[in-house]
């Protein structure tokens, strides 16, 4: 049997996990001794010069000190995202490092003069993470079930395939974080009842409804909020201690990322602190240099009542995710049976009252939240093994499909939360006597027209046989497979003749690109 791994690929960590013969999964600790390895990359020379390898995980972390703008960090934010996206916009203003705009709109990385897609970036930890996995069976491993945000799209979801490629692993399933929390949470073995599993990550909040019943662990609703996470509650911090600095201090660090990257290493020990202690210290010697020319030593306690109010703005944005992903399977927050907490954040006592509070119930603390995504998609190996028997795992689309023909018109295809695998189609027509080519495009998101959705690609039938307007009919077929991506393929009506389809215009790495950068 191939050998497979489960991995979490998380914005701020990640996390590898695998079962023993019998199904039991297990997480494998990283060259540190530790069972999550920072998601962060730091380059010390051009890629693809000769010169060293990038560093990944701990060692790349503390060069985001000395090093800012080589050091890449949260790029799961990015990828798969357009440059022009607002709320890329708006994070690329607080990252230290470049974000720029590759040929085809995508939102790319420029590190020492190169530049490089989130795919390529990912790879380098998820190659990392290949790594520590053969060195613990001291063997090759060929696959791996990788986790990703229920509301991943399509184009996140491929980018994210196209990660692993380029690491040399094959993606053995896609697996949403939710569904693979819920399995790491043992549900599937538990009594039949209603979750919802929250997962507050450094960078994304994902909240779902999941059913278990007589052995199905099914997603019934999933909702999330991908730029809200422990980045937010960092910032929000940051901001609130800087403002402090410049009215008390008279020091602006705004132009000093070494300082303010030392400063919020510093902010997010506190911030765990804060989780077990009441108060926390930080201390920076030599932070940035005074009117007086003197230099701050700064020393500041923070009190955790404090905390709670600076981050409370932040706390708010975790209702709205929470309610509607009740409503959208016809329930109110009351209704749900037990809450599972994943994702480091859930550690912060106030978020846990603060969801508790929505739900109405106080949530199940999990051990483990930052290892439990991974040893889902591990026991997710163990069903597709057969090695553990009578589950059956059902996952939900995560957006709306739909098709834009020729003459304007636009009708959704797939709607938001249908089971997958999935399949549906719809017919087109040409319009002028003997048209030889038809045009349609495919879009994601919910929007009843094209323009406020996402084009996920135009394309083109050709060599049609000639005819009478309207009489030459093309069945489009939408295929949504169990990693939640889609698939276009168009047949003749009639004929049934399969057509080539050519893509017009798309995001994403091509093929050849996808090569190239293994
Ligand atoms: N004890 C703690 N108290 C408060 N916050 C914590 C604690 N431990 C970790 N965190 C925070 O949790 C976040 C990381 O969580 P996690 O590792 O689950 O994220 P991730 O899986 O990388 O991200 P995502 O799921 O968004 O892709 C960071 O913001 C980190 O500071
Ligand atoms: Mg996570």
């Amino acid at each position: 049997m191939k050998r497979s791994i489960g991995i979490d690929l998380g914005t701020t960590n990640s996390c590898v996990a695998t079962i023993d013969e019998s199904g039991k999964p297990s997480i494998i600790a990283n060259k540190l001794g530790e069972s999550t390895t920072p998601s962060t990359v730091s380059l010390r020379s051009a890629p693809g010069s000769d010169g060293e390898t990038p560093l990944v995980g701990a060692p790349a972390m503390r060069r985001a000190t000395t090093n800012p703008s080589e050091t890449l960090y949260g790029v799961k934010r990015l990828i798969g995202r357009r440059f022009d996206d607002l709320s890329v916009q708006a994070l690329a203003a607080t990252l230290p490092y470049q974000v720029v705009s590759a040929p085809n709109g995508d939102a790319w990385v420029e590190v020492l003069g190169a530049q490089l897609s989130p795919p390529e970036i990912s790879s380098m930890v998820l190659r990392e993470l290949h790594d520590i996995a053969e060195a613990h069976f001291a063997d090759s491993v060929d696959e791996a079930i990788i986790t990703v945000p229920a509301h991943f799209d399509n184009a996140e979801r491929r980018a994210t395939v196209d990660a692993a490629e380029i690491a040399g692993l094959k993606v053995r399933r896609l697996l949403n974080e939710p569904t693979a929390a819920a399995l790491g949470y043992g549900a599937h073995r538990g009594k039949d009842q209603r979750l919802a599993v929250c997962d507050l990550g450094g960078g994304t909040f994902d909240v779902s409804i999941v059913n278990v019943e007589g052995g199905i662990v099914e997603v019934i609703s999933s909702q999330g909020d991908l730029f809200l996470g422990g980045d937010d509650v960092d910032r929000a911090i940051m901001q609130e201690l800087l403002e402090e600095l410049r009215t008390d201090q008279g020091l602006d660090l705004g132009e000093n990322p070494e300082a303010l990257q030392r400063l919020k290493a510093e902010v997010v020990q506190a911030k765990h602190t804060l989780s077990e202690a009441r108060s926390a210290t930080l201390e920076l010697l030599h932070l940035g240099e005074l009117t007086s020319g003197k230099f701050l030593d700064y020393r500041r306690t923070i009190e955790r009542a404090e905390l709670n109010d600076w981050v409370a703005p932040v706390l708010r944005r975790l209702d709205a995710p929470c309610k509607e992903a009740a409503a959208r399977c016809g329930l109110s927050p009351q209704d749900v049976d037990a809450i599972v907490l994943v994702g480091g954040m859930t550690r912060m006592p106030a978020i846990q009252s603060r969801i508790a509070s929505i739900f109405g119930r106080p949530a199940l603390k999990v051990v483990n939240p930052d290892e439990i995504v991974s040893i889902g998609a591990a026991t997710q190996c163990a069903i597709l093994d057969g090695l553990i028997e009578d589950v059956v795992l059902l996952d939900v689309t995560s957006q709306a499909l739909g098709l834009l023909s020729e003459d304007g018109s636009y009708q959704q295809v797939i709607p938001c939360n249908a089971t997958i695998p999935t399949r549906e189609h719809r017919i087109i027509a040409t319009s002028k006597d003997d048209q030889r080519e038809l045009f349609f495009e495919v879009y994601e998101g919910g929007a009843a027209t094209p323009a406020a959705n996402r084009q996920l690609g135009r394309f083109v039938c050709r060599d049609l046989p000639s005819a009478p307007a309207g009489e030459v009919m093309l069945l489009v077929e939408f295929t949504v497979d169990v990693d939640g991506i889609l698939h276009v393929a168009t047949s003749e009506l009639g004929s049934g003749e399969q057509r080539e389809l050519r893509l017009m215009a798309t995001a994403g790495l091509t093929r050849s690109e996808v090569k190239r950068m293994r």
